[in-house]
C-alpha cells in the first residue's frame, strides 16, 4: 500500500472508463476462469485474491471450489455485475474491492493465492504489480496468471488497436510481453521461483467477422475507443474495419475466433 503519487493515475482512469463495456465478453472468459481456477490449484478453505476480476469470473469460480475469495478492480461498473454474479450463485462470502494491481488494498501475507486473467496485464508497470502481488502472498504462497501472448490473435489485436492510437505515457509497458514466457520469468525474477506454463484456447462464437468486430467495438474497450475516435472519419472507420477484418481472418473458422493465451503458476520465494 503506497501513498506516493501515481504518475499513471491519468491512464489508470481512461482505462476504468475504457473496460466499463466489457460485462457481455465475460460469457466467453467464463471458461478459461475454470482452466486457470484448476491449474492455480486452488484448494478449498485457502485464502484467494483476484486481480482484475471485472465480472468475477475466476474470483465465483475459486469460490465454488471452496476457496475463501477477495474480487479486486479498477472499474467498479464491473464490479456491480460481480456483486450480482455472487449473488446468483449464492456466494455471499465473496468480498469486492474497487482498487489498483500497482497498489493493492491490503496487509502484508494475507493470501495464499494470488490470481490474475487478463487483468494484472494491463497494469502500466509489471515491476510494481509483481512486488504488490508478492508482497499480499503468504511466505509460501503462489501467484497464477493467463494472459495474451503477442504472436497470437487477441496480442495482434492490441498491436493493430496501438499502431493506430495515440501513444501510452512513456514508461508503460504493453500489456501483451506478460504472454511471453521468457519476459514473465524474468519479471518474476527473485521473487518466485520458476515458472510452471501452460496454454489454451478460447473460442469466440461468431456468425461472421462483421459480427465479431461489431462485438468487440461495444464491448472490447480497446477496439471501442479507437472506432469511437475515428466515428467522425468514414473513410479512416471503414479502413480501420477492413484491417482488423483482415486480422482476424485467418483465426477465423468454423463460426468461432480462436485466442490463444498462456497460463504461468510460480510459487513465491
Ligand atoms: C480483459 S478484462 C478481464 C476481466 C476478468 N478477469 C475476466 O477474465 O473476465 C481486464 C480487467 O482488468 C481491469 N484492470 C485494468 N487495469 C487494472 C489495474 N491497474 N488494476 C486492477 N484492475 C485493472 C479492468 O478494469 C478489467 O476489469
Amino acid at each position: 500500500m503506497s501513498s506516493t503519487v501515481d504518475p499513471f493515475s491519468e491512464l489508470k482512469s481512461r482505462q476504468r472508463d475504457m473496460w466499463a463495456s466489457f460485462a457481455p465478453t465475460a460469457a466467453f472468459t467464463t471458461p478459461v476462469a475454470a482452466h486457470l481456477v484448476d491449474f492455480a490449484q486452488v484448494k478449498p478453505g485457502e485464502t484467494v485474491l483476484d486481480v482484475g476480476t471485472g465480472t468475477g469470473v475466476v474470483a465465483i469460480t475459486a469460490a465454488r471450489a471452496g476457496a475463501s475469495v477477495t474480487g479486486l478492480d479498477l472499474t467498479p461498473a464491473l464490479l456491480d455485475v460481480a456483486r450480482e454474479n455472487a449473488q446468483i450463485a449464492r456466494l455471499a462470502t465473496v468480498q469486492w474491492f474497487e482498487g489498483d494491481a500497482e497498489n493493492l488494498p491490503f496487509p502484508d501475507g494475507q493470501f495464499d493465492v494470488v490470481l490474475s486473467q487478463f487483468g494484472h496485464m494491463f497494469a502500466p508497470r509489471p515491476d510494481v504489480a509483481v512486488a504488490e502481488m508478492r508482497r499480499v502472498l503468504k511466505p509460501d504462497g503462489r501467484v497464477a496468471f493467463a494472459t495474451w501472448p503477442p504472436e497470437h490473435f487477441v496480442g495482434r489485436m492490441f498491436a493493430f488497436v496501438g499502431k493506430n492510437s495515440p501513444p501510452p505515457p512513456p514508461g508503460a509497458a504493453p500489456p501483451p510481453q506478460w504472454g511471453s514466457p521468457g519476459t514473465v520469468a524474468e519479471r518474476l525474477g527473485d521473487k518466485f521461483e520458476a515458472p510452471f506454463f501452460s496454454r489454451g484456447i478460447m473460442h469466440f462464437p461468431a456468425l461472421s467477422l462483421s459480427h465479431y468486430r461489431e462485438f468487440a467495438e461495444r464491448s472490447m474497450g480497446p477496439m471501442q475507443k479507437l472506432m469511437e475516435a475515428s466515428a467522425e472519419e468514414p473513410e479512416r472507420l471503414a479502413a480501420l474495419r477492413s484491417e482488423f477484418e483482415t486480422l482476424a481472418a485467418p483465426y477465423y473458422s468454423a463460426n468461432m475466433i480462436r485466442m490463444e493465451y498462456l497460463l504461468t503458476r510460480a510459487r513465491a520465494r
